[in-house]
């Protein structure tokens, strides 16, 4: 008991290897054993040698030795808070249950907690935030009816389009497998192979490649999934996140100023304005289209290097989220944290993306590696609600999930005990899949047209920017590949090809040295802009 604890507490204790008093500070091993010295190990004679059976000394260095998991694989670098979402219970001037029987967005005021982690995607685990990279959005929604992650990005668009190149992309955007030094030619290699990186080259190139933190940036769910309302009737849905606290990005010089002196300022800057209770936050919109082809479209609804043009389809919000709480430990809830895009909830569904049927088998394939097959038992990844399963066994687990009423049914059917199916309440959605299996990519790749209307939607500072930092990298790459990514630009855009070329012309002139560092200086250090879309 408490008193019995401070009566320990007051008792002198001399002798620190004779005695054993606990009080509620006292150190432990994992055994529970109190530890009464920390800081030597059991040795013959003072000067050695050790025995084996230095039982405190051999549980803490092992424990010590297994300390680190593998990190992420992509995304190993990251932030995250807590907080919660607030659903209007409308969809622009709609009820929401026009469109989705999601419970999380039904009712307006409603409040469901919610846990965020950010992150860069390409670098280790405690590489600079500053780094020209996508940042990663995850989002996962602890619902009454289980989890919904979210799990997006800052940009809206993605590289490719088709899951079976992702971990291709993903080497060549790594540091050179023998050097271990990044190197932009095996970048630029891949991506003017892949036109249809093009558009999200021209937005990574451009300011929005370095976001200023995490707080002043959007997210977008990126792939296209489905909402289903009662009647099990479904539209096609992309989600976007707009910050309350503006829009801000990096030109090169700023990035390498701050990179200079300190690479956690992300991190720093959420926890520090979380703990002031300067709490972020987010409005969650949605664009809808009705699910079929769209043959009226230069593009298709399910292909992820697209943006979804807002005049015709409009951004309409659906709810706010806050970020008020940082983890009490990062390793148990930020590093164990697993998202992955196959965790939907009734009323939400996928769509046929292809990246996003190929992200769903990937994301828990990784987590069952990296964290281990219960991996959904940690507190961070449970459901805030009942869960029940026929599961059993796996490394460390800690809880059966069967009934209490009859422990031993641990299958079903049955009629002695156990668990039993839900009951469904809407209607479910049967969508109706016909086709030749085919391995063949998607009609309307339009690869280059939207990446020009965005070089166009750029202010001057930005373009200036996207030029000067696509003619510093591209400069160090074979000119072979320099001519497949001027001739995307001017496919693109007449300007955006023409400053390429000029640029480039200009650089090979000087001569200027292969630094396969990246994030070369640009002189200019405009204003800021704070502009919402693109
Ligand atoms: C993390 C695979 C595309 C956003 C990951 C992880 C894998 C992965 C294996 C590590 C997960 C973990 O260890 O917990 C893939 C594959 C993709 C793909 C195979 C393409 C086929 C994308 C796209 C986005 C995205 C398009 C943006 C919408 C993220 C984010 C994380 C992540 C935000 C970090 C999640 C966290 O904070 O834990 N991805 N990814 N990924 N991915 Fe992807």
């Amino acid at each position: 008991t408490e008193s019995e604890m401070n009566i320990m507490k007051d008792q002198p204790n001399h002798d620190n290897h004779q005695t054993n008093i606990e009080n509620k500070d006292t150190l432990t091993n994992r055994q529970g054993h109190p530890v009464t010295n920390n800081q030597n190990v059991r040795t013959v004679g003072k000067r050695g040698p050790a025995t084996l059976e230095n039982y405190d000394f051999i549980e803490k260095i092992s424990h010590f030795d297994r300390e680190p998991v593998p990190e992420r694989v992509v995304h190993a670098r990251g932030a995250g808070a807590h907080g919660y979402f607030e659903t209007y219970g409308t969809v622009g001037d709609e009820p929401v249950a026009k469109y989705t029987r999601a419970k999380v967005f039904q009712e307006k005021g409603k409040q469901t907690p919610v846990f965020v982690r950010f992150s860069t995607v390409i670098h280790g685990r405690h590489s600079p935030e500053t780094v020209r990279d996508p940042r990663g959005f995850a989002v996962k929604f602890y619902t009454e009816d289980g989890n919904w992650d979210l799990v997006g990005n800052n940009l809206k668009i993605f590289f490719i389009r088709d899951a079976m190149k992702f971990p291709d992309m993903i080497h060549a955007f790594r540091p050179d497998p023998v050097s271990n030094v990044p190197d932009s030619e095996q970048f630029f290699d891949f991506c003017s192979n892949s036109p249809e990186s093009f558009h999200m080259v021209t937005f990574v190139y451009s300011p929005w490649g370095i976001p200023a933190n995490y707080r002043m940036m959007q997210g977008s769910g990126v792939n296209t999934y489905k909402w289903v309302n009662k009647d099990g009737e479904a539209v096609l849905v992309k989600y976007h996140w707009e910050p309350k606290q503006g829009i801000k990005n990096l030109t090169v010089k700023e990035a390498n100023e701050i990179q200079a002196t300190n690479f956690s300022h992300a991190t720093q800057d959420l926890y520090e304005a979380i703990e002031k209770g300067d709490y972020p936050e987010w409005e969650l919109f949605v664009q809808i289209m009705s699910d079929d082809e769209h043959p009226e479209l230069d593009f298709d609804p399910l292909d992820d290097t697209k943006l979804w043009p807002a005049d015709h389809f409009p951004w309409l919000p659906v709810g706010r989220m806050v970020l008020n709480k940082n983890p009490e430990n990062f390793f148990t809830e930020v590093e164990q944290a697993a998202f992955g895009t196959g965790v939907l909830v009734d009323g939400l569904d996928f769509s046929d993306d292809k990246m996003l049927q190929g992200r769903t088998f990937s994301y828990s394939d990784t987590q069952r590696y990296r964290v281990g097959s219960n991996y959904l038992q940690l507190p961070i990844n449970a459901a805030k609600k009942r869960v029940a399963t026929n599961q059993e066994g796996g490394q460390m687990r800690y809880q059966a999930e069967h009934p209490k009423g009859n422990p031993h049914i641990n299958y079903e059917p049955s009629i002695l005990g156990g668990l039993k199916e839900a009951e469904q309440i809407g209607k479910e959605y049967t969508p109706k899949v016909e086709g030749n299996l085919v391995r063949e990519s998607i009609d309307r790749q339009s690869n280059t047209k939207q990446a020009g209307e965005t070089y166009r939607n750029f202010e001057e500072w930005e373009r200036d920017e996207l030029i000067s930092n696509l003619v510093g990298d591209l400069s160090q790459c074979d000119k072979r590949i320099q001519d497949k990514m001027i001739a995307l630009a001017e496919e693109a855009d007449e300007e955006y090809g023409r400053r390429l070329r000029e640029g480039l012309a200009t650089a090979a002139k000087d001569g200027s040295s292969k630094n396969p560092i990246g994030n070369k200086d640009s002189e200019k250090a405009p204003q800021q802009a704070v502009e919402k879309g693109h």
